[in-house]
């Protein structure tokens, strides 16, 4: 079959992949040249535990997410190394005694499902991040960091290896049943579409004539020059940092709701720095050495949509704050579904998520 994917970040092309490796002949559209939205921006924070609040289906399925990640890299050719992967999961810092009880009374559920989750007094917390401030102590929950700019790369040169190709730098402006148009002219015939263009998405879909009703959060981040080796992220709320392995430090990030402006803004660069500099004392007054921001696609239900909308019709978006975390198991979701394979435990029906 010929598939088209359109967008060429780290969901399209994990997806582009593993379609190509079931033998379907695929093609890759973006919209840019350079595809650098929010797979590059993402700090690559593969924490399925920390950002949720209670067993659910979109807890199971990121947790089955992290999962697939060193099996993915394995079948990258990358090393850890190579993808700056850590496995050493991520501390949630508390601020006093009764935030740390909180925190561990909203993790009950996290017990009960078996997953480790390690209470540390401001001892214990120092001695397992000699860097961090202790305070009072903080929790320890399993996962993982990767740095996404390594990977997509590798994800694309193997995307071309299996034989997929690209066609990037033309809009996709319309999307008929066997056919995609294109701003530069050109029309490509298709037996099937994916639209896998994370924050772009519900508007390719209205081309459909689908609705797919979400926003982009916008999300800033900065990088500190460090030099600072941590094993394990750091998270407190939305806010979290965590090492490259050049010593630097990922600090991230805001949530702010704006349409698709993405200008940076001074004032959160500096509140992000500040409360890097509380976390880990050696960041304190280090001025940022980048800042940049990304767009995460939150649909209107807050979940994934990954599934057929109609005959020759698919969606893989609105992964908002698990975008890389679900980038290895949504390739082999739609693949799955297209391949008429069994997924039904972990796929997210696109029209339960529209509507
Ligand atoms: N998962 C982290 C973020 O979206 O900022």
């Amino acid at each position: 079959m010929h598939i088209s994917v359109i967008g060429a970040g780290l969901i399209g092309l994990s997806c582009a992949w593993r379609l190509a490796r079931d033998g379907h002949r695929v093609r890759v559209f973006d919209s840019s040249a350079e595809p650098r939205e929010a797979s590059w921006a993402a700090a690559g924070m593969l924490a399925p535990h920390h950002e949720a609040d209670h067993d659910s289906p979109l807890w199971r399925l990121c947790a089955a997410g992290l999962e697939r990640w060193p099996g993915f890299l394995q079948e990258l050719g990358m090393s850890p190394r190579d993808a700056d992967w850590r496995d050493g999961g991520g501390w949630i810092r508390a601020t006093d005694l009764a935030d740390l009880d909180r925190l561990e009374a909203s993790l009950r559920w996290l017990r009960a499902t078996g997953t480790d989750v390690l209470r540390l007094s401001a001892g214990a917390y120092a001695r397992a991040c000699s860097v961090a401030a202790p305070g009072v102590g903080a929790l320890w929950l399993p996962g993982a960091q990767v740095d996404p700019r390594l990977v997509l790369p590798r994800l694309r040169a193997a995307c071309l290896a299996d034989g997929v190709t690209e066609h990037l730098g033309a809009p996709v402006t319309a999307i008929a049943d066997a056919s995609l148009s294109l701003a530069d002219g050109s029309t490509h015939a298709t037996d099937a579409v994916l639209l896998a263009s994370g924050a772009w998405t519900p508007a390719l879909a209205a081309l459909t004539g689908t609705q797919l009703p979400g926003a982009p959060v916008k999300g800033q981040m900065i990088r500190l020059p460090g030099p600072c080796h941590l094993r394990g992220f750091i998270r407190q709320d939305h806010r979290y940092l965590m090492s490259r392995h050049d010593g630097s430090i990922v600090v991230g990030a805001t949530m702010v709701e704006a349409g698709f402006d993405r200008a940076l803004d001074p004032s959160a660069s500096r509140a992000l720095a500040a409360w890097a500099g509380e976390a880990v004392p050696a960041l304190a007054g280090q001025t940022p050495s980048e800042a940049w921001t990304g767009l995460r696609p939150r649909l209107a239900s807050g979940l994934p949509a990954i599934g057929r909308v109609r005959q020759g019709l698919w969606v893989a978006t609105g992964h908002f704050r698990n975008g890389v975390l679900l980038a290895p198991i949504t390739g082999e979701l739609v693949a799955d579904l297209i391949g008429g394979r069994q997924t039904a435990a972990l796929s997210f029906d696109p029209v339960i998520a529209g509507s």
